[in-house]
């Protein structure tokens, strides 16, 4: 028997490594140094809005499965993904007003989001695989990928693809050879390849 798909896992490993860097970016750059703080503050906007998507996905496709069949946990997530808003208001702002503030409020939003994921997948997914079927399981996890725009799906390939193990990669480009059309199936190897490669 076939364990029920982890719709959580692979999206969240990439979400994990895109904080993670950009963190990491803008700790180490001077924001009197125009240029490449332009960079940092692009990049802050790309990874917002790759987050944002995620979790417009589980609000309008996950959790209105969830409303009728486990109206606690449908709060429950409804009522984490609120939680939320704060430290996305502050990156917001700093990304906007306040330079000096950029630093702490994407770790402010990261360590959020590290323990949001967390409950997610150690708590909420076992509710998910009992009340929704494998098949709706996987119709979430294909539209969740084929609902962002080229650019943000560029994005969301490169950190998820270059966070996931080997076998998890290969699992992923067998289900995508089955789930995703065929003119987005050679992008997904294409990246797979590009960000593997090294040591
Ligand atoms: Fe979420
Ligand atoms: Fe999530």
């Amino acid at each position: 028997m076939t364990s029920p798909p982890n719709v959580f896992r692979n999206e969240h490993k990439g979400i994990r490594s895109a904080l993670f860097d950009l963190c990491l970016q803008i700790g180490r750059t001077d924001s009197s140094q125009q240029d490449k703080w332009e960079a940092v503050l692009q990049r802050t906007r790309e990874v917002m809005g790759f987050v944002d998507r995620h979790r417009h996905n589980e609000d309008s496709l996950l959790l209105p499965l969830l409303k009728e069949r486990a109206p606690e946990y449908y709060q429950r997530m409804r009522t984490a993904h609120r939680e939320l808003d704060a430290t996305h208001e502050a990156l917001t702002h700093a990304l906007e007003n306040d330079p000096p503030q950029l630093y702490h409020s994407a770790c402010d939003y990261t360590a959020a989001l590290l323990e949001h994921m967390r409950e997610e997948e150690l708590e909420h997914l076992p509710v998910l695989q009992i009340h929704l079927s494998a098949s709706e399981l996987e119709d979430f996890q294909r539209r969740a990928l084929m609902n962002a725009a080229p650019p943000e799906q560029n994005l969301l390939l490169r950190s998820m693809l270059g966070a996931m193990t080997d076998s998890e990669v290969a699992e992923f480009l067998v289900w995508a050879s089955t789930a995703a059309p065929t003119e987005t199936q050679a992008q997904f190897r294409a990246v797979a390849l590009a960000v593997r490669q090294g040591p």
